[in-house]
C-alpha cells in the first residue's frame, strides 16, 4: 500500500533529475498504478522550447509505454532550482493527458513532502473532453 507521502517522496527524488536549464524550475512526478507500482518522472526541456516534456507526462508516457494504463494516484513536487515551492499545480496539458488515460476520481497530491493536499482529477479538470464524448 503505498500513500501519499511515500508517493510524495518519489516525486521529490524524481525531481532531482530534472533537466530544466532554461527555466531553472525544476518539478517531478510519481504515477501510482492500480497494481501497485510506481513510476516516477521529471521535466525535461529542450533549446527549442515547444519540445519541453512536463514531469507528470514524463511519467504517465513511461508508465503506458510499460503497458500500464490504469492508475489510482500522482504526486506533483516543484519550484525553482534550489528551493520546493509549497505548491506546484499540473499545467493543463497534462490534465487533459491525465483525463485520457485516468478516472473522475484519480488522486492527485499536490504540495510538498512536508505538508500536501489530496486533489481528484475532476476537481483540477472540470467539464473535461475525454474519450467518453467520441463514444
Ligand atoms: N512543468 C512541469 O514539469 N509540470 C507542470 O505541470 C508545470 C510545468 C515544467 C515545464 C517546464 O520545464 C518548467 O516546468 C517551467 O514551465
Amino acid at each position: 500500500m503505498t500513500d501519499g507521502k511515500a508517493l510524495m517522496a518519489a516525486a521529490q527524488k524524481a525531481r532531482e533529475n530534472s533537466y530544466s536549464p532554461y527555466s531553472h524550475f525544476r518539478v517531478g512526478a510519481a504515477l501510482l498504478t492500480k497494481s501497485g507500482k510506481i513510476y516516477t518522472g521529471c521535466n525535461i526541456e529542450n533549446a527549442a522550447y515547444p519540445a519541453t516534456v512536463c514531469a507528470e507526462r514524463t511519467a504517465i508516457f513511461k508508465a503506458v509505454s510499460e503497458g500500464e494504463r490504469e492508475f489510482e494516484a500522482i504526486a506533483i513536487v516543484g519550484g525553482k532550482e534550489g528551493e520546493t515551492a509549497p505548491f506546484c499545480a499540473p499545467c493543463g496539458v497534462c490534465r487533459q493527458v491525465m483525463a485520457e488515460f485516468c478516472p473522475p476520481d484519480f488522486t492527485l497530491y499536490l504540495g510538498n513532502e512536508e505538508h500536501f493536499e489530496r486533489y481528484t482529477l475532476d476537481m483540477v479538470l472540470p467539464f473535461s473532453f475525454t474519450n467518453r464524448d467520441l463514444s
